[in-house]
């Protein structure tokens, strides 16, 4: 079978977040990309992953032109609940730190930036197969795949943008001799629903219990997600719907101080497992990791999508004055700043989940909840939780 070759200044892999998003940004600074992607587009968009966006991403959607719908149909939140039996604590991001959070699906975002892909008009590839990455240590790298017309194709680029998620093939494409991987795993998981009834709260509820973590978040005002901490080899067909709702109610507290959880028809359920990992440097020759392909976060403070969006940011800019300008400095630097921004981001959704999931003795439970106190009562802590939860400047 012969190959069709063809090149292009940036081979996107994989549109995620990351890839969709470093696609858009691309192609406002006049950086042409061609976009690889296993899967269809269908299932991209189905796929129910974060909801809760930093200001400094809603702020990069809005220059980016992507902001209109997020910002008529997502939901602003100025702070979240922090709860432990008996009690529940407001924290005001806006009066703690200036800024707040937007409420807003993963599936929206990337149906926003899929739309403003097909109204740019530059090549994408759903539905590939055998990916490969060759010379990248050269400086005319390329990517081989299988398109969905089973032809054999490779795109020569300037620069490889490794978007492919934590089990794509551009992290592997690395050499042990030059990668560190950095690992840290939790001995739980996260239960996800996804139930088509009004959310029971105004903001995000934290709870901590003895029973475990409890999470209730929402996608609209007429449709809640909620998590549970289950065991981290738990299988989703000990939870019937009930055994769900049950738990729910009793770690967050149904029934206290009046406040009830409303139950409703569930349209989605699954197990998440929980892990920090980030893998350093961030580029090799001229690979560019940026997203899951990079780092994945607990699931806790809701950094992943955030700390994509992050990434391609400087990515883009990188990438453009490099590839249009020939100036290299930022792309010199790309991996050390991006790794500032992760390791805090790691740090912070690692402290979260720390302080919230039921692990250890009574001992580290009294330590948790000493710490849930303080967090709440004292301005200072609460303005710690606060800034990194509303986000750092993408530059941080
Ligand atoms: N070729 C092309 N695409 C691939 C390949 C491959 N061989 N392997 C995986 N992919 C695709 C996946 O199908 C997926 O669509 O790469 C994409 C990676 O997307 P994500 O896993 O969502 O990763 P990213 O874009 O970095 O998103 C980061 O968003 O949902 C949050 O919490 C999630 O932290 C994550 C964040
Ligand atoms: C979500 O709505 O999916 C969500 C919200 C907050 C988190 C994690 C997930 O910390």
């Amino acid at each position: 079978m012969s190959t069709v070759s063809d090149s292009v200044p940036v081979v996107i892999i994989g549109a995620g977040p990351a890839g969709l998003l470093l696609a858009h940004l691309l192609d406002l600074e006049g950086v042409e990309s061609v976009l690889l992607e296993v899967r269809s587009a269908e299932y991209v968009m189905g796929r129910i992953r974060a909801g809760v966006l930093e200001s400094s991403t809603v702020e990069l959607l809005d220059g980016a032109g992507v902001g209109d719908r997020l910002r008529r149909e997502g939901m602003e939140h100025r702070g979240i609940h922090l709860q432990w039996p008996e009690e529940r604590h407001h924290l005001d991001f806006v009066d703690l730190v200036g800024r707040s959070v937007w409420i807003y699906g993963q599936t929206e975002v990337t149906k926003d930036l899929m739309q403003a892909r097909e109204a740019a008009g530059q090549e994408s590839h759903y539905e590939v197969s055998s990916v490969s990455l060759h010379g990248l240590e050269s400086d005319r790298p390329s990517v081989r795949f299988v398109d969905s017309d089973g032809v054999r194709r490779e795109i020569v680029a300037r620069a490889v943008a490794g978007c492919d998620g934590f089990h794509g093939p551009s992290r592997p494409a690395i050499p042990d001799r030059v990668q560190q991987i950095w690992e840290h795993g939790y001995p739980y998981s996260w239960l996800g629903i996804l139930a088509d009834v009004a959310p029971s709260t105004d903001e995000l509820i934290y709870a901590w219990h003895p029973d475990g973590f409890a999470l209730h978040s929402m996608r609209s005002d007429a449709v809640s997600r909620l998590y549970l901490q289950v065991d981290a080899d738990d299988d989703i067909a000990n939870w019937s719907d009930d055994r769900i709702w049950t738990a729910l109610a009793t770690r967050l507290g149904d029934g206290q101080h009046g406040w009830h959880l409303t139950p409703g028809p569930v349209l989605d359920k699954g197990i998440l497992p929980m892990r920090s990992f980030v893998a350093t440097p961030m580029r090799h020759g001229r690979l560019f990791l940026a997203g899951d392909a990079a780092h994945v976060v607990p699931p806790t403070g809701a950094k992943g999508l955030n700390l994509a969006a992050a990434d391609v940011a400087l990515l883009s800019r990188a990438l453009a004055e490099w590839l249009r300008d020939g100036r290299t400095e930022l792309a010199d630097a790309y991996s050390d700043t991006a790794l500032r921004r992760v390791w805090r981001c790691t740090h912070f959704s690692w402290w979260m989940t720390n302080m919230l999931h039921r692990q250890g003795d009574d001992f580290d439970a009294q330590l948790q909840l000493a710490q849930l106190r303080w967090v709440a009562r004292s301005d200072a802590a609460a303005a710690a939780l606060a800034e990194n939860y509303a986000g750092l400047p993408i530059g941080y």
